[in-house]
């Protein structure tokens, strides 16, 4: 099964044992294909998504639900508009808040009053973010305004095209992350296998924040075979997945 698959079935077998499942989202390349898919498990009836409850990782900083390159917009294009998600589930981190950290600390609140995340979807930067937490983010961080690092800044510039990207965004911070109960980080292509690597073999360290799910509970992380290529132990990870036991399996 693909990456972008295998993460949409994780999800929906959630969404089909807790159909008011709380699910934290990312935005970006790498969870469009995983949303193209749970769009069509839906329209196939496999799985209702019409009552989960959202909470985004990020969004910029001054750029409201209707900017072409905002994530409120993206997750209403690739998801929300299409399962028919109601407004009242959805949340987005607060982007256009004149207080900033109270807006935030609401943020946090929210997660909380909803009953925290079920499951938290993730994909990763080529310096190891998650969500937008760059290298030296306190593995405690909670919900607040953070800095671009110039790579991150360039790999949105694709989106912005000839606009000028946000140098600020509003992100989850890695001990909301850690708070929710199922972590599924997803990450494909070459330009991602240092970052797996350093994530899942190498020292729990700030300089690589999604590290800091080497002391989560439970971490699922799907990769394809490129992003994959520089871990050291794929031979153990591959005898792991194939000699799971049944009850494990579903
Ligand atoms: C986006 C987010 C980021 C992205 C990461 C990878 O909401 O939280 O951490 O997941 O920048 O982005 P892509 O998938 O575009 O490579």
């Amino acid at each position: 099964m693909e990456a972008a698959h295998l993460a949409a079935w994780i999800i929906a077998r959630l969404v089909r044992r807790k159909p008011q499942a709380v699910l934290g989202l990312a935005t970006g390349t790498t969870p469009l294909a995983t949303y193209a898919e749970l769009v069509r498990m839906q329209q196939r009836g496999e799985v209702d998504l019409r009552r989960i409850v959202t909470f985004n990782l990020d969004e910029f900083v001054g750029l409201d639900e209707n900017h072409r390159c905002s994530f409120h917009r993206y997750m209403k294009t690739h998801l929300f508009d299409p399962i028919g998600l109601p407004r009242r589930q959805i949340h987005i981190p607060p982007a256009l808040a004149s207080d900033v950290p109270a807006a935030c600390h609401a943020y946090e609140m929210s997660i909380a009053a909803a009953g925290g995340i079920d499951l938290q979807l993730l994909g990763i930067g080529r310096d190891g973010h998650i969500g937008f937490n760059e290298p030296t983010s306190s593995l405690a961080s909670r919900t607040r305004i953070k800095t671009l690092a110039a790579s991150t800044v360039m790999a949105q510039q694709a989106v912005f095209g000839d606009d000028p990207v946000p140098r600020h965004v509003i992100t989850m911070g890695i001990g909301t992350i850690r708070d929710a109960r199922h972590c599924v980080l997803v990450a494909t292509g070459t330009h991602k296998a240092d970052a797996v690597a350093r994530t899942v073999e190498g020292p729990v360290s700030a300089m690589v924040p999604a590290s800091a799910l080497q002391h989560h509970p439970q971490t699922t992380i799907i990769v394809d075979g490129e992003a994959a290529a520089k871990l050291t132990l794929q031979d153990y990870y591959r005898s792991v997945f194939a000699n799971k036991p049944d009850w494990q399996k579903n």
